[in-house]
């Protein structure tokens, strides 16, 4: 025991010399005689350096330490993962119709594009085109018929000559209401230049519109006052102060028969005389 207090106070010295001050990591100071080995060990890394981040994959990449501080540290809180936006190029689109040449131009949008999710890539939403006029101006087919509030026309023609695009109008609103089928009118009018009219008073199916009424006819005319002036009044005199004013057509055919005209004309003569 003599010889040996001096090499355990030797061995402590010779520990806290290779530990260093015991701030300096080494957990309990060497003194339970190992120290040496657990010098390093005992700190905790502060400070990294990484490899590059991954590829974005799914919203998320990853990177490696690659080294860390300080000298043979273990733990910490390296950071390794990271989320990020998923960076696919779009490589395929689909598009709207090209729109209308206009000053040599013509565009049109991307409606979606491919693969899904994907950002950027190069569309082409632009051309030169030939520069052909909008149309302005259009001739159309008649309306169809109104079928669920809606009816179409087609464009026969547009101006000017050759142009393209414009904004025919080949589609409405309408109101779904059944075709008049069947009418009542008012009595015929006076027969004029051999037409007489009349007037529609009521239609029906209720709230039609449309359909055929017949409003206008051809009719006979026979005037039965210039009939009489010129074959009548040489004898009779003028129609206002006629001898025969107020005679029946049966009176007139019972003296000259059908010599001066027809019996309808004898009868406008006769309405002629009333
Ligand atoms: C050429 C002459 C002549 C012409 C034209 C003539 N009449 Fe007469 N009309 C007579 C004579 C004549 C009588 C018999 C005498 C009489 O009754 O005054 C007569 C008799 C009548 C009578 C019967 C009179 C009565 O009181 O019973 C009537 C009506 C009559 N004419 C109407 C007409 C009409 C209408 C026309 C034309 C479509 C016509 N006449 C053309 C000469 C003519």
């Amino acid at each position: 025991m003599r010889f040996l207090r001096p090499l355990i106070q030797l061995a402590f010295l010779t520990s806290v010399s290779a530990c260093g001050p015991i701030d300096s990591g080494c957990r309990d100071g060497g003194l339970d005689g190992g120290c040496a080995d657990e010098l390093v060990p005992g700190r905790t890394c502060s400070s990294f350096t990484y490899s590059d981040w991954s590829a974005c994959t799914n919203g998320a990449q990853t990177r490696t330490v690659t080294s860390s501080s300080p000298s043979g540290c273990t733990g910490g809180n390296p950071v390794t993962s990271q989320a990020c936006s998923s960076g696919t190029t779009c490589a395929s689109f689909t598009y709207s119709e090209w729109g209308a040449c206009s000053n040599g131009t013509q565009t049109r949008t991307v409606t979606s594009s491919s693969p899904s999710g994907c950002t950027g890539g190069n569309p082409v939403t632009s051309q030169v085109c030939s520069s052909g006029t909008t149309c302005a101006s259009f001739t159309y087919s008649a309306w169809g018929t109104c079928s669920n509030g809606t009816q179409t026309r087609t464009v026969t023609s547009s101006s000017p000559s050759g142009c393209t695009g414009g904004n025919p109008v080949t589609s409405q609103t309408c109101s779904s209401a059944t075709t008049c089928t069947s009418f009542t009118y008012s009595a015929w009018g006076t027969c004029s230049n051999g037409t007489q009219t009349r007037t529609v008073t009521a239609s029906s199916p209720s709230g039609c519109t449309g359909g055929n009424p017949v409003t206008s006819q051809t009719c006979s005319s026979i005037d039965g006052a210039a009939i009489y002036a010129s074959k009548c009044a040489s004898c009779h005199g003028a129609l206002a102060s006629s001898r025969v004013r107020g005679a029946s057509v049966s009176a007139i055919t019972g003296k000259h028969g059908t010599k001066y005209g027809t019996q309808a004309q004898m009868q406008a003569v006769a309405d002629a005389l009333k």
